[in-house]
């Protein structure tokens, strides 16, 4: 690093800013002397803002690439399965076989809920968008397992993580089940996770010998992998900031579900089945495409606010995606509409001049709906995922003295002093 000062002058006055160089990335100016400064940093969306220091991932959008706890993000996709991946987030390494072996256990005896939580979901309709039914449920588990609610002690957090990660597949798992108006299923410690979790979805009671195809369970579990986590994205630093004033676990991760529901954000998988039924066939490709450069549309799936080259996840993802749909011998129209998509923006220069590859929500749509997953399932499938980072970025928050998060603004409104009473106000 060639400096390691800033300096700030305004107001005839200078201003000494440390920089703080981290282990990869570029580095940080501390503006915390802004304050005697007596200015305030202004960033919308804040794309140069670091509020936190954090060891769990890292992400160089322009080299497309991504490390957990220093891992790159393919080999841990090729070469360790979901819940080795959310041991790493949550303990800094992978696990030994000895851990790995306990961890396991942990999360599949854990996976079970209430059995009044069933209740919580009768009071819904049954043609609610289930992501409506997580940012509830989620946020219910808190007042159900009390036992692990003091967010001050260790033992408390690490047992609620476990928690969150092993029912977050049985509640998601629910939420289509009470859809259909099917019965619940309840996980089986026999099966992985990835096992439950499809099992869960699909089988039914009757279903005594039911058997998940392992090309769909390696499949989802690669999914969930490719998901875990994301460093500061608008999901996790809504966790953090929630969990800044103290609020218990549960209700910052449905706060956490919440924020990802948005299009720009985890909808976006749902969004593009959506945009693949709307555009309808191949032959309506060339249209869509011109209303995308009149900026009346969004290519769904495309485009990152941090890849600016490609998208490592949606590297591995397109791998699987092959995987899955030549195994599976699916020959869907809207997937040829897909892959038409695909190589259009690959190759049209309106695209790759603004960096708009695939991103991981791309495939990942496609895959889920070649596994027979139905399409309002899919943001949720992404918060089941997300969970391990959310939960991780939680607790490195806590394991360490932090502030309440309180942003501050940039005022353009009104300043009056001629206030009338209503009775005077023509
Ligand atoms: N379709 C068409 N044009 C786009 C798109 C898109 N999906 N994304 C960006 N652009 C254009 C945008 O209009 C702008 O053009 P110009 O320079 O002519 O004004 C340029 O590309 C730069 O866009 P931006 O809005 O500055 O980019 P951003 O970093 O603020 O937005 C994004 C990132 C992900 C919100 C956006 O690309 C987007 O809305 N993509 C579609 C939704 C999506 O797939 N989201 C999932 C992201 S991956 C999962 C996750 O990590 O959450």
């Amino acid at each position: 690093m060639a400096n390691d000062t800033a300096y700030l002058k305004v107001d005839g006055e200078e201003y000494e800013l440390p920089i703080i160089q981290g282990t990869l990335g570029p580095a940080v100016i501390d503006v915390s002397a802004f304050q005697t400064a007596g200015y305030w940093t202004y960033d919308p969306g804040y794309k140069v803002t670091a509020p936190v220091e954090s060891k769990i991932t890292f992400i160089d959008g322009d080299k497309g690439e991504l490390l957990h706890r220093g891992y790159p993000i393919d080999e841990l996709a090729n070469q360790a399965d979901y819940l080795e991946v959310c041991y790493a987030l949550l303990h800094g390494d992978l696990p030994t076989t000895e851990q790995k072996k306990d961890f396991y256990y942990k999360v599949s005896r854990h996976m079970g809920v209430h059995e009044q939580l069933r209740k919580f979901f009768e009071g819904f309709r049954r043609d609610a968008h289930p992501m409506a039914i997580m940012v509830g449920v989620v946020g219910a588990l808190s007042a159900f397992y009390h036992d692990g609610l003091d967010v001050s002690d260790e033992r408390h957090r690490e047992i609620t993580a476990i928690r969150l990660i092993a029912k977050m597949p049985t509640l998601a798992a629910m939420s289509y089940k009470y859809s259909q108006g099917h019965p619940f299923m309840y996980p089986r410690n026999d099966f992985s996770y990835a096992e439950n979790f499809l099992y869960m979805m699909f089988a039914t009671p009757g279903d005594v010998n039911y058997k998940v195809n392992p090309i769909l369970s390696n499949a989802m579990d690669k999914i969930f992998t490719l998901h875990a986590d994301h460093e500061q994205n608008a999901s996790t630093s809504t966790v953090r900031l929630a969990g800044s004033t103290g609020a218990n676990p549960y209700a910052c991760i449905a706060a956490g579900i919440a924020a990802l529901w948005g299009p720009s954000h985890g909808g976006a998988n749902e969004a593009v089945l959506e945009m693949l039924d709307e555009i309808g066939s191949v032959e309506n490709v060339d249209e869509f495409m011109e209303k995308v450069k009149r900026k009346e549309v969004k290519l769904m799936g495309f485009g990152h606010r941090v890849y600016k080259n490609f998208d490592p996840r949606a590297k591995v993802m397109k791998e699987t995606c092959d995987e899955v749909l030549g195994a599976l011998g699916i020959t869907d129209p809207k997937l040829a509409l897909a892959m038409k998509l695909e190589k259009i923006a690959l190759e049209d220069p309106y695209f790759v001049e603004r960096n708009l590859y695939p991103n991981v929500d791309f495939y990942s749509g496609i895959i889920l709906k070649a596994i027979g997953i139905p399409t309002s399932m899919f943001t949720v499938i992404f918060a089941l995922a997300r969970t391990a980072g959310w939960i991780s970025h939680w607790l490195e928050m806590h394991s360490a003295p932090f502030k309440i998060g309180r942003p501050r603004q940039l005022y353009t409104g009104e300043q009056r002093r001629d206030f009338v009473k209503l009775e005077d106000r023509k």
